[in-house]
């Protein structure tokens, strides 16, 4: 039944390649091993992070305290304030004056208090995920004239019973503000706790940076990261990170762009902002999304280096974003703009004696980061784009030669304002250019040829953004499916076959709380303690831990395999395993044995491996079924340089044949 729904939404589209049903017979596809014709980036597959739909604060940043410092718009959003008796005033906001990036912080006034007197609660984001048998840090920066309030600290379940104490005795500290820490465990695992502090004594409280943090993050940084999200990625093995997004770096206004200065230092002189993604969907508003900034510049470099990937960081290029106020900075006073992008190298690559080298080493990071490229602008278009990157590109190429600037071709992969960038930047002699593809699936097998008549001598490209959308973009009912997931694995043989010219692809966006998104679809989906890679992840890892070295030829009758009977293939050589690697897609629904030929080897190991990634069309992972679709690794049995597969009903399948 639901394939013959999809039959019919294929028919609608007119996507003939879709529904071929026929068995297909002696169909032998030649993979030509001899013939490497263009090398494949080792950053060619990489992922694109940006702290959309609970992405870095209440994602993979593993503080669990929302709005810990008082700064949302309403300083006390996420607190619950409970009181017995009511006493006007007992917990107060405050400013101080000396600190214009962390200024609020909350007066409490104890006044003979037992337990349940006097009591604030965090509900965390959504809740807070928390496990049994681990250890919790609990920190706040405090400040008191004398020493007489203790506070209580109590980790609730959902219920409210106590699964985890800890005391805090403070010491008087005058004026000045003291920072105190205490661990603690959790009796229980609870994906839905809240943080609990009641207060005893007698005195006056000041509290800022009220933080709760797992003790088991990625690589155990105190103030780190959530494992399990990071190792999803470290599993992927991506070749580059792409941070801080998106729209994220246009800010809804130029006040509320992302400054990457802004970002990096001790977390409590980070100054938070507002998400942009906090009020953009109507139908899905997230009134607590703000930044905190905890997760910043430092931290993403770090994790780039973590998991071996390329950093890519965007900087915003003076432009507000077109789609929300599309303010401009003129271009009289971009000054600022572009010595925040030459700065950014510096604290990126310079040694130690330069001022931001030295900055990034005393974060503790004496050894540059090796940055080799930066993106200006993310979707950005129009005239205004292009004046203002001619720029950053004169200053950045005269200061620093050897960066490679990537560039915006703005929101779509056609139409007007996509060829008005496409041919500047041609003429700008751009290096990298980013194309975008929030499509159908359909446009996804449509499009597999995309890029075997660009120019072979001009920009490089970066799929930097793309998904298929089984709905339409920027719809909230868009599902990470089998369809979806096995279109883009067909376009991906497109990219792969062009590898000369497509340096770098990511889906996006990457990560979404199932209580917190905005966007779909996205790869990677988690709740408070679980999180799950989608089918369209499967694919992303598939390409990106099997991408070989060189591209090589894989021919259907001497043509290209884009589609013809429903199969869309490419090949590439890896000249430190000595494997030859196949990608094929089946895009129809009757399983289709395929036979490979492989040439320019003189011999090949008697057995490859064959990884499957197949389902319903419809199908989905999720939290609860996190590998419903996943790949199935088995084995395939060589007999001289051929081979015959199977290939089953709408499926992405990796083959790997070692030569001897
Ligand atoms: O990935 C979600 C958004 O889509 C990105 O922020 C933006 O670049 C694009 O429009």
């Amino acid at each position: 039944m639901k394939s013959r729904q999809f039959l019919l939404t294929g028919l609608a589209t007119g996507v003939l390649a879709f529904f071929s049903l026929a068995q297909t017979k002696n169909t032998i596809i030649s993979i030509q091993a001899g013939k490497p014709y263009a090398e494949v980036q080792p950053a060619m597959w990489g992922v694109f992070f940006e702290d959309i739909n609970l992405g870095a604060d209440g994602g993979i940043y593993a503080e669990l305290v929302k709005n810990r410092s008082f700064e949302f718009l309403k300083p006390l959003m996420g607190w619950k304030v409970e009181q017995k008796p009511f006493v006007e005033g007992a917990v107060t906001i405050l400013s101080r004056p000396d600190n214009t990036s962390n200024p609020r912080f909350a007066r409490i006034k104890v006044n003979n208090a037992v337990s349940g007197n006097l009591s604030m609660t965090n509900e965390g984001f959504r809740g807070m995920g928390v496990k049994k048998g681990l250890r919790y840090d609990f920190s706040v920066m405090y400040r008191q004239s004398s020493a007489g309030v203790k506070m209580h600290i109590e980790l609730l379940s959902a219920k409210d019973a106590v699964i985890g104490t800890a005391v805090l005795t403070p010491a008087a500290t005058g004026n000045s503000w003291k920072k105190e820490a205490v661990s603690f465990h959790s009796a229980e695992t609870e994906p839905k706790a809240k943080l609990r502090i009641w207060f005893e004594g007698t005195g006056v409280i000041d509290l800022d940076m009220i933080s709760l943090f797992p003790e088991d993050t990625w690589k155990k940084r105190p103030g780190g990261m959530r494992a399990d999200m990071i190792q999803l990625l470290a599993d992927m093995k991506p070749g580059f990170i792409r941070f801080p997004g998106g729209c994220i770096v246009e800010g809804m206004d130029l006040s509320n762009r992302y400054q990457w200065k802004k970002t990096i230092g001790p977390v409590e002189e980070r100054q938070l902002m507002i998400n942009r993604w906090n009020i953009e969907f109507a139908h899905r508003p997230t009134p607590d999304y703000f930044q905190t900034f905890g997760l910043g510049f430092f931290e993403y470099f770090q994790l780039a280096e973590d998991i071996g990937a390329e950093p890519l960081p965007i900087l915003n290029c003076g432009m507000a974003c077109q789609f929300n106020t599309a303010e401009l900075v003129p271009l009289d006073q971009l000054d600022p703009y572009v010595q925040d992008a030459l700065d950014l190298i510096e604290f990126a690559n310079g040694d130690v004696s330069t001022k931001w080298g030295k900055v990034r080493a005393g974060m503790g990071h004496p050894v540059p980061f090796n940055l080799k490229m930066l993106g200006v602008g993310n979707e950005n278009w129009g005239p205004q784009y292009i004046e203002r990157l001619a720029i950053f590109q004169k200053a950045i190429q005269a200061k620093y030669p050897a960066i490679k600037l990537v560039t915006s071709s703005g929101t779509d992969p056609n139409g007007e304002r996509f060829d008005h960038l496409n041919s500047e930047l041609r003429k700008m002699k751009a290096d990298i250019i980013d194309e975008h593809f929030y499509r159908k699936p359909e446009w996804f097998f449509e499009n597999v040829s995309r890029y075997d008549n660009y120019d072979r001598n001009g920009p490089k490209i970066f799929a930097g953004e793309y998904a298929g959308q089984s709905v339409r973009t920027a719809s909230g009912e868009n599902k990470n499916n089998v369809r979806t997931a096995i279109a883009e694995a067909a376009f991906l043989t497109g990219l792969e076959r062009n590898a000369d010219v497509v340096v770098m692809a990511s889906y996006a966006p990457l990560f979404a709380h199932v209580d917190g998104w905005q966007w779909t679809p996205d790869l990677i989906w988690v709740d408070n303690l679980r999180s799950a890679g989608t089918v369209n992840y499967h694919v992303q890892k598939l390409y990106a831990t099997n991408k070989g070295t060189h591209a090589i030829p894989a021919l259907l009758n001497n043509k290209a395999v884009t589609g013809q009977d429903s199969l869309y293939a490419s090949a590439v050589f890896d000249k430190g395993t000595n494997e030859v690697i196949i990608k094929i897609v089946n895009a129809s629904f009757a399983e289709k044995t395929t036979g490979f030929s492989i040439e320019g080897v003189k011999k090949l190991l008697p057995q490859g491996t064959i990884t499957v990634l197949t389902g319903q069309p419809d199908e989905v992972n999720s939290l609860d079924t996190p590998f419903a679709v996943s790949p199935v690794v088995t084995t395939v049995p060589v007999k001289g340089k051929k081979i015959d597969v199977a290939l089953k009903p709408f499926s992405f399948t990796v083959i790997k044949l070692v030569m001897k």
